[in-house]
């Protein structure tokens, strides 16, 4: 996707030719504004086939005004009336719930910018719990004993925040998913610190990871790297996958210490020797298979959603084995953040109405779920275990993060 700024517009407007297969607009009365605001920066698609509720429009919207969408004020209501007449929910396959022994509850908080897109959380070990605002460019702090919460503001050099991990001296680093660099927040200061990735090809910093020796990995999607910094003097050295366009997406430690990840363009996950960055690759079974996330156990299993398909993958890198469950909501439900808690894996099926959380026992191969409610869930891009076991997640598209309790 380009990402241009709002002063281009013009420029734009002059020189556009008019795109062969662009979907054309209804007309209403903020048609018009609709195709010349909306158009900026990605192509109506994203509108037209992206039918939602008159709650999720106007979160939309907002996120897109503070991704610098030249909205008008005055033009918002009659845009959001467009929209929510125009294009309204979208018929999604139904959550299909499996009852089970395992007892959750859930507990979800609103962020107080509106349109943030909270993208990733992050259980910290003081017990808060940390999100990326991506759309309104902020990291935020929350304390769930006291029920408050701190934002942050990364301003424009490391915008469009995406993935978090903390470091041993509970500073929270980030890949600034648009202005491609990784930041540092030291959270008693506020204070900043931008890494800038040595090459303009690596675009869309996407999944921080720290290793046990304190490196910090990370996956490029657009760009097709795999990167390391070392938080010791600040280098960053990347290499690019043999794949190409393998677009590198989750990534977790493994039981050897090693980064692993998974390819969202390829049926493939690969390993990265942790000196050498040597990428050594493994293909998964099935040809279209597309891997979106992963989460390894202490046992050293890599376990991943596979997201086209609706698959929950295993993988055991010592036999080289693969294997797949079809998650509880069938090959439409879109298995996306995953995570293990209290020896079981977890993740959430963003296609369904609404979303879900499932856990799979690895010992019994028995899934259990549960609708994410009241909110539907709004896509949970990632979540992560806490200490304790329970299980933190961010959802995007509701504006919400949330905590849940494994009982
Ligand atoms: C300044 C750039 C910009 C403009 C202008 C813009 N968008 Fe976006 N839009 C984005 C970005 C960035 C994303 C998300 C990319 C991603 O998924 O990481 C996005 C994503 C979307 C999505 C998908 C959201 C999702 O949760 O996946 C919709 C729907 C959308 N835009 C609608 C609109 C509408 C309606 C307008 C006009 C009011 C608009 N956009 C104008 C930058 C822009």
């Amino acid at each position: 996707m380009r990402r241009m700024p709002a002063l281009l517009l013009p420029i734009l407007a002059l020189t556009a030719v008019p795109a062969l297969a662009a979907p054309s607009l209804p007309p209403g009365p903020a048609a018009a504004t609709v195709q010349s605001v909306c158009t900026v920066c990605h192509d109506l698609n994203r509108i037209v086939e992206g039918g939602r509720s008159r709650r999720e429009w106007e979160t939309t919207l907002h996120m897109m005004v503070n991704a610098g969408a030249p909205l008008p004020s005055d033009q918002f209501a009659p845009v959001l009336d467009y929209l929510a007449t125009h294009f309204p929910e979208r018929a999604l396959p139904p959550a299909r719930v499996i009852e089970g022994t395992v007892a959750i509850a859930i507990r979800e908080w609103e962020v107080p910018t509106p349109g943030a897109r909270p993208h990733d959380p992050l259980a910290a070990r003081d017990g808060s719990i940390w999100y990326t605002g991506q759309m309104a460019s902020l990291l935020g702090r929350f304390d769930p004993e006291r029920g408050k919460f701190h934002e942050f503001p990364t301003g424009a050099a490391l915008a469009g925040p995406h993935g978090l991990a903390e470091d041993g001296n509970g500073a929270i680093w980030f890949t600034a998913n648009f202005s491609s660099a990784i930041g540092k927040l030291d959270p008693a200061s506020g204070q900043f610190t931008r890494y800038p990735l040595p090459d303009p090809a690596a675009r869309d910093p996407h999944t921080p990871v720290f290793d046990r020796q304190g490196i910090l990995w990370f996956t490029v999607q657009g760009g097709n790297r795999i990167g390391r910094l070392d938080p010791a003097t600040g280098a960053i050295r990347l290499v690019a996958p043999p794949t190409p366009d393998a677009h590198p997406y989750g990534m977790a430690i493994g039981a050897d210490g090693a980064p692993y990840f998974v390819d969202f363009g390829a049926n493939k996950l690969g390993r990265v020797d942790p000196q050498t960055m040597a990428i050594r690759e493994y293909i998964l079974p099935h040809p279209e298979s597309r891997p979106r996330r992963l989460a390894i156990g202490d046992d050293g299993i890599i376990w991943y959603t596979d997201f086209p398909r609706g698959m929950l993958g295993r993988f055991d890198p010592k036999s080289g084995s693969f294997s797949e469950f079809s998650s509880p909501s069938g090959p439409r439900s879109e298995p996306y953040g995953i995570t293990i808690a209290k020896g079981a894996v977890w993740y959430s099926e963003s296609g369904v109405r609404p979303n879900t959380l499932v856990r799979f026992d690895p010992r019994a191969a028995r899934f259990q779920s549960w609708e994410i409610l009241p909110s539907g869930g709004g896509v949970v891009r990632n979540m992560m275990a806490t200490a304790a076991g329970d299980i933190v997640m961010a959802e995007s598209g509701v504006n919400r993060i949330a905590l849940v309790e494994v009982k």
